[in-house]
């Protein structure tokens, strides 16, 4: 039975990654989970210099889900790269490392910096509604993705991952400006942007107003989007959104992900990557699938 998938190029031992932002780099889940079980670890946002993030309280639960205002609080590319890596390194999986950045200038002095760095994969986030400039901005204007796809692509030697905002009226226009661009791949969906108010305070939850709704409360919305973006491009697609077991990371890939991320699972259930892994392979077994890749957009 093959679980391995070829992405852009490179090869992960199964589709399996975790969303940007709900692991770290691996430290803080490494007891609870065998990394070296993952198809790749995808690293929480890295910046060129250290953010603080937004100011507290920044996570909300809701129904069926979770809204977060992080603000993608990071220690910056250099305490990213001599800490974070060779722990990664340790162990036998992909590493996928999520870019950020306030300006055109930021995300190139991350990437570049990266170009000598052995990782397998950069994951461009033009798509998080928690930051101000750069951001979101980049990841809602066709024509502003399609320029910092080609700026990224022009200063990184590794492939370039795309992340999409689903914070938009056509996903498959923005698929093809990242795939017009050069990228070697997209990733979606990034959270949707969302609001609580307490009603007792007559208050918002979260101190930054607005933050991005994420859990299996959007998996539906991750599906069709996954589904109209890998059908606009001939680039590989990472999926993600609300993926909670295998059947969730299964619907993804027959909707057309060659490889799926796991995110606000790992809050839950910290052992999730684990037992979406087991669940995928149980279910090639019950039903005589020999080959992951049989299932890529097998929807019919
Ligand atoms: C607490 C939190 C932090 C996140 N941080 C990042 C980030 O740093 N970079 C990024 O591209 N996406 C970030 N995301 C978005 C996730 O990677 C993912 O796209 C989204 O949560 C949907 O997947 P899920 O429903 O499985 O969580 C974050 C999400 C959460 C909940």
């Amino acid at each position: 039975m093959n679980l391995s998938v070829n992405y852009a190029g490179v090869t992960f031992k199964n589709p399996i990654t975790v969303a940007s932002g709900t692991f770290g780099s691996g430290v803080e889940y490494s007891d609870f989970v065998d990394l070296n079980r993952l198809g790749a670890v995808t690293t929480k946002g890295v910046a060129d210099h250290p953010w603080e993030g937004n100011p507290t309280p920044r996570i909300a639960e809701t129904y069926g889900g979770m809204l977060n205002a992080v603000g993608l609080q990071n220690p910056g590319i250099d305490v990213f790269v001599e800490r974070d890596i060779p722990f990664l390194k340790q162990y036998d999986t992909g590493i996928i490392v999520n870019v950020c950045g306030h300006s055109e200038e930021e995300y190139v002095n991350v990437v570049e910096r990266l170009n000598d760095v052995d990782v397998d994969m950069l994951e461009i986030n033009v798509s998080c509604p928690n930051v101000k400039e750069g951001g979101i901005a980049f990841g809602t204007d066709p024509k502003q993705l399609n320029h910092v796809t080609k700026l990224v692509k022009s200063h990184s030697n590794k492939p370039v991952v795309m992340k999409l905002s689903p914070n938009v009226t056509d996903i498959a226009e923005m698929a093809r400006a990242a795939e017009d661009g050069g990228a070697d791949g997209i990733s979606l969906i990034n959270t949707l942007t969302g609001m609580k108010i307490d009603v007792d305070r007559r208050k918002f939850v979260l101190a930054n107003q607005t933050g991005g709704l994420s859990g299996p409360a959007i998996h539906p919305v991750a599906v069709r989007m996954v589904y109209q973006a890998s059908h606009a491009v001939k680039i590989p697609v990472i999926g993600m959104g609300g993926v909670m077991n295998a059947y969730d990371a299964l619907e993804l890939i027959l909707a057309g992900a060659t490889m799926v991320s796991v995110g606000t699972a790992n809050f839950i259930n910290p052992n999730a990557t684990i037992d979406i892994i087991n669940g995928i392979e149980e279910y090639m077994k019950k039903n005589g699938v020999d080959d992951i890749n049989d299932l890529i957009g097998a929807v019919e």
